[in-house]
């Protein structure tokens, strides 16, 4: 089953709630937020007191992607406050078997995050940790930019790796770039979360845009 995240990055900031709750009568399946720190991308976006007020406005669990440095630091809040699903960038946690348990000791789902300029090696030694691994297809900070090609490569040595370790349970979520042109190719790949923000959000029709997607993606 491919599931459709759509990122409030693109939504109208000034009334989240309807927004996500729009998502959600779309038939959108997860909600998708991005942190931004400012240092790890050159975008500085939203805190957990966000993720708490959007939190009672959906049912959906809420995947929260946190684009910053030294996560650990941050992941019981970003709990507390109702995530459902985690992840961070491998890029930005040292520690990143430390990191990935912090996280499931908190209740969530543990995701990893690759940048496009990041081997698929650097996720190979906790795949057997995680929930979830996130492979970026744009390089993250911003939405509406396009989709890199290279990436699909990526995506399917992860998918090969999960199916030889006996965890094709692992969801393999795509970033960046994601619409109607590119969802048939990820999910050929391998991934089964996808996330569309300006695919989304600059819809007027976002039950619309969803279905386009999911069509294209379960083609
Ligand atoms: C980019 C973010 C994405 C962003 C995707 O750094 O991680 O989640 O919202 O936006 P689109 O779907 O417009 O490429
Ligand atoms: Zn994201």
């Amino acid at each position: 089953m491919i599931k459709i995240a759509p990122s409030i990055l693109s939504a109208d900031f000034s009334k989240l709630g309807s927004e996500v709750a729009e998502a959600e009568a779309g038939g959108g399946d997860w909600i998708h937020v991005d942190v931004m720190d400012g240092h790890f991308v050159p975008n500085i976006t939203l805190g957990p007191p966000i993720v708490s007020a959007i939190r009672p406005h959906t049912k959906l669990p809420l995947d929260v992607h946190l684009m910053i440095e030294q996560p650990e630091r941050y992941i019981a809040d970003f709990a507390k406050a109702g995530a459902n699903v985690i992840t961070v960038h491998a890029e930005a946690c040292v520690h990143l078997h430390r990191v990935v348990h912090m996280i499931k000791e908190q209740g969530a789902l543990a995701g990893v995050a690759l940048n496009p300029g990041t081997p698929a090696y650097a996720v190979k030694e906790v795949l057997s940790d995680i929930d979830m691994v996130l492979i970026m297809t744009v390089n993250p900070g911003f939405g509406g930019q396009s989709f890199i090609p290279g990436t699909l490569s990526k995506i399917r040595q992860v998918r090969s790796w999960l199916n030889e370790i006996g965890r094709p349970d692992v969801h393999i979520e795509v970033d960046g770039g994601i619409a109607e042109e590119t969802a048939a190719a990820v999910v050929g790949a391998g991934a089964d979360v996808l996330v569309a923000g300006s695919a989304v959000y600059s819809r007027p029709d976002r039950a619309a845009a969803i279905a386009a997607i999911r069509k294209s993606a379960e083609q």
